[in-house]
């Protein structure tokens, strides 16, 4: 694959309501990452993604916008926006904001206009509306955040269609005026100077234009709208057009949020030709739950399972192209609590392991806030504590599946989107130094032992791990192996150890990560290597035998002798 400069990236993963908050109003803002930018430079990492800041009623957290040209007030004003871009990039970093264009939000002005003039709107051709049939909504098909993907339009008999939730409208990708508008302000964000973007969901943009009914899989009587309104056929002239009028005028970074997209299409969305620079695959931050998107659906796994997930996905991205490789996100539960099952394992060592294995392989790593600092899931204790409307679907849906409201709470406690959403644990003061007010949701206790003030100090902390870890991919003599070198999985059968190669003309790097509480033997030449990375510092000078053991949640990164590290 030819070189690109956004292989070399790190990135870290903002969720801009609860990153920091400048002004003391509960929820932070874009002038509390101006802030912070001393905090990301020292943590080394080259860009942010910021998720959505653009005018929004905020049902979805911004993921429901109601003007793609303004900001959200309570998020500051375009130029705070202006100077966060600008000082960024003083410090060498660059910014990537999230492309939300499957949907609006019902109070974008369009469906506005729809809303009051039903019938003779100039934008009833921006949305899905199809008339019901015999009383009943056009089809059976079942909405990501819950109940039917459509919504009565107020006064007639027609429908509108939602992916997501009744408060985020669907666009008409079929129009080519929605598209035409759609790319005229994806090129206005460009123009203003960002790196790229992430880009929302964009598998949906496409639906089966047959609208027929599925079999149901629920008691509701509904079924997953992804089998009709996910990755359908005829997505592929919509994305090469979106490419074309958009991103590929410039030298941005694009990252799609494209699930559902088979391995076998995977080059048509990554290659030489892709779509995108890269996107995320799900299959391994979903391993826990049916499909991702049901909760109440637990699949029991473990570590070789695990395992097989990562590396098929490694070895399909290397056939294609370039991946985003991440452990956390907004939409996911933290990586120390789903990843190691007992809470007495969830420590230092654990969570530099983990932070090591995913930066490695082969691909663009994402660091969502606070998982360098081992942030964990906070547990809560009834519904009312819940923010997410995913949640509190997926705690009505399985009590409707015949669950308990305890087992119900438990598997949302579990999954919940608000597990990652919490405030970030700056300091031991009051609301974890986020702000001085009362933050916009509750927060975790332990900031009071688990936060970046702490860690700062500390120069055994998960914190400074981290700094390690990103040095070593960046700034180190094996960082272009660990750049661009191919991977190659290694110990494929082991229960419980992760390892691979990665591998650049000569040059080797070797990888081991321990995910069990034992130790476990390895034979290796280790005569042959100098350790890059030990989460076991005590033991970096150390001459390691042939056969080693790995110690507890170890992880041991290893360089080959003599190799030139030049191409
Ligand atoms: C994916 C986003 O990551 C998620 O937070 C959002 O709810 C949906 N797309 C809908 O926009
Ligand atoms: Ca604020």
């Amino acid at each position: 694959m030819e070189k690109k400069w956004w292989q070399k990236e790190v990135i870290y993963q903002i969720y801009p309501k609860s990153f920091y908050d400048s002004n003391n109003d509960g929820i932070g803002d874009i002038k509390g990452i101006t802030q912070k930018l001393d905090y990301l430079q020292s943590l080394g990492i080259t860009m942010v993604w910021i998720c959505p800041i653009y005018q929004s009623p905020m049902a979805d957290n911004g993921y429901d916008i109601s003007d793609y040209y303004q900001l959200n007030p309570e998020f500051g004003e375009m130029k705070d926006l202006d100077e966060l871009i600008e000082k960024a990039q003083e410090k060498g970093i660059k910014i990537v904001l999230d492309l939300v264009i499957n949907h609006t939000s019902d109070e974008h002005p369009w469906f506005q206009d729809l809303l009051a003039n039903p019938e003779t709107s100039k934008y009833r051709d921006y949305y899905i509306l199809k008339s019901g049939k015999d009383g009943q909504p056009p089809t059976n098909w079942r909405s990501v955040f819950g109940g039917s993907v459509w919504e009565p339009l107020k006064n007639t008999d027609e429908y509108y269609f939602h992916s997501f939730d009744i408060k985020q409208p669907d666009l008409n990708w079929e129009n080519k005026e929605v598209r035409e508008e759609l790319y005229e302000m994806v090129n206005y964000w460009l123009e203003k100077g960002i790196a790229g973007f992430r880009v929302d969901a964009i598998t949906f943009i496409k639906k089966d234009q047959s609208y027929d009914n599925l079999p149901a899989d629920g008691v509701d009587g509904l079924v997953k709208c992804t089998k009709k309104a996910r990755n359908q056929p005829g997505i592929e002239d919509f994305l090469h057009e979106l490419k074309d009028e958009t991103f590929s005028k410039y030298d941005c970074v694009t990252i799609g949020e494209a699930p559902g997209v088979p391995y076998e299409q995977y080059s048509d969305y990554i290659g030489d030709n892709g779509y995108f620079s890269m996107i995320f695959d799900f299959r391994y931050a979903d391993l826990d739950v049916a499909s991702g998107s049901e909760w109440f659906k637990r699949v029991d796994w473990d570590v070789l399972g695990l395992k097989k997930l990562i590396f098929t996905s490694q070895k399909e991205i290397q056939k294609a192209g370039w991946g985003a490789n991440f452990l956390e996100n907004h939409d996911q539960n933290r990586s120390i609590s789903k990843y190691i099952k007992e809470e007495e394992n969830r420590h230092f060592y654990s969570a530099t392991m983990l932070g090591a294995m995913f930066f490695y392989l082969r691909g663009t790593p994402f660091i969502y806030q606070g998982q360098e600092i081992g942030m964990t899931n906070f547990e809560r204790e009834s519904i009312e504590e819940f923010d997410d409307i995913s949640s509190i679907d997926q705690y009505y849906r399985s009590m409707k599946e015949g669950f308990s409201a305890e087992e119900a709470l438990r598997f949302i406690n579990l999954r919940s989107r608000d597990n990652s959403r919490t405030p970030f644990h700056w300091n031991d003061k009051k609301y974890g130094g986020f702000s001085e007010a009362k933050p916009w949701l509750g927060m975790n206790e332990n900031y009071k032992m688990i936060n970046a003030e702490q860690q700062e100090q500390d120069p055994d902390s998960i914190l400074q791990f981290y700094k390690e870890i990103i040095q070593v991919r960046q700034v180190s003599e094996a960082s272009d192996c660990l750049i661009y070198g191919e991977i190659e999985p290694i110990l494929e059968e082991h229960p419980t150890i992760v390892a691979y190669k990665r591998k650049l003309n000569n040059e080797e790097v070797v990888c081991y990560f321990n995910f069990s509480s034992e130790c476990q033997k390895v034979d290796f030449d280790f005569n042959n290597f100098d350790v890059l990375l030990n989460n076991y510092k005590e033991e970096k000078e150390t001459i390691f035998e042939q056969t080693y053991s790995l110690k507890p949640y170890q992880a041991l990164v290893l360089q080959k002798k003599g190799a030139s590290n030049h191409e």
